[in-house]
């Protein structure tokens, strides 16, 4: 009888530690614990962290492995990085690349080892060894930043003439010249009809530009154009700025030249970095292009999972980027933006912030 009751005892054991064996093979099932190389260009930048952070979190949920590395924006560096992660067998490569032109000759080893590489937010350029790209619809941040503006100076309405100053991002980020694009393409036909005057004459990418984003590069412009355009009082009635951390330099700039919440330019941005979403609430900045990272994780996961699985990576564009050897299959998400009238349900009851973040 002891024994029967030990041997039950025994069977119901074993079979407990076979279930809990499948069981864990169903997690890394759909990922099988592959490791995933998960390249970032900076901490420097709150939306890198939380991007890395998001990715991580999800790709582990999913059962992979995951090397999250950050390069300090130096290229030299995030070079090494990517590898590092080719020697160490990595199965797929995400990368957010700091200089879109400098990854040719690294990730030619990645192609010879048939690893994937997706472009993450930046499209990674004259390679081939590109696999898919996933970002926000970069045309489309331009282009939302532009009717920003011209509906807070209610330009259709308006005879002006009113005054801008414009900014945009790093001349080796791909995306600035999308985002400027976009954003022109609205505030062009105002500049030729004269109801908008860039006063200083600046419209020129290479002119606007902001070198690695740098808050402090924006604000001397910022401050240089203010000595030298409106320290006689000249208005100034808004500033196109491509994204966040340029914007917070554009706010110093104005804050140190006397501009008040009451008579501050219409000034945009993008990231809703913490600091940018208090200048808003504060009144001193505009609004921010809400870029929800938490998608564009799960969307990464999904072309992962894809990949590794053979099955059809989700994709929605398969026209637009074009990296000079060809049209990379991408999926772009829809970006939005936040100002003062409706950042609380975006960024709070979304959970994206609590309350006490943007205090
Ligand atoms: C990203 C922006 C970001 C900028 C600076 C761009 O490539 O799309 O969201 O503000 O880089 O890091």
């Amino acid at each position: 009888m002891k024994k029967r009751l030990i041997g039950i005892l025994l069977c119901v054991m074993m079979m407990v530690s076979l279930l809990t064996a499948c069981g864990a093979k169903e997690t890394g099932g759909k990922s099988g614990g592959k490791t995933v190389g998960v390249c970032m260009p900076t901490k420097d930048l709150q939306r890198w962290n939380q991007d890395g952070a998001n990715m991580k979190k999800e790709l582990e949920e999913a059962g992979y492995v995951v090397d999250l590395q950050y390069a300090n924006n130096e290229i030299a560096q995030q070079v090494n990085q990517i590898e590092n992660m080719i020697t160490s067998g990595v199965d797929v490569l995400v990368i957010a690349s700091i200089d879109g032109g400098s990854l040719g000759t690294v990730l030619a080893d990645a192609k010879k080892q048939n690893i994937p590489v997706i472009a993450y937010d930046r499209l990674i350029m004259e390679t081939d060894a590109v696999s898919y790209y996933a970002t926000f619809d970069n045309y489309m941040v331009g282009t939302i930043q532009g009717e920003y503006i011209v509906d807070a100076l209610d330009l259709k309405n308006q005879a002006g003439p009113f005054n801008i100053e414009l900014f945009t991002g790093s001349p080796d980020d791909n995306n600035a010249r999308y985002f400027f694009g976009g954003a022109m393409d609205v505030l062009n036909p105002y500049i030729d009809s004269g109801k908008l005057v860039v006063v200083s004459g600046q419209k020129a990418f290479e002119e606007v530009a902001t070198l690695n984003w740098s808050t402090e590069a924006a604000q001397s412009r910022m401050e240089n154009l203010i000595t030298a355009y409106y320290a006689d009082g000249t208005k100034l009635d808004a500033v196109l700025s491509s994204n966040d951390s340029c914007a917070i330099g554009i706010t110093n700039a104005l804050v140190n030249g006397g501009f008040t919440k009451d008579n501050f330019p219409v000034l945009t941005g993008q990231d809703c970095d913490i600091t940018a979403t208090k200048n808003i609430i504060a009144g001193l900045q505009s609004m921010s292009i809400f870029k929800d990272t938490r998608t564009l994780a799960t969307q990464v996961v999904e072309m992962v999972d894809a990949i590794m699985s053979k099955k059809e990576v989700p994709v929605n564009d398969t026209k637009t980027y074009d990296n000079g050897t060809g049209v990379i299959p991408t999926f772009l998400c829809e970006p939005v933006f936040a100002d003062i009238d409706n950042y609380e349900e975006l960024l709070i009851e979304s959970g994206y912030y609590t309350a006490d973040q943007l205090k």
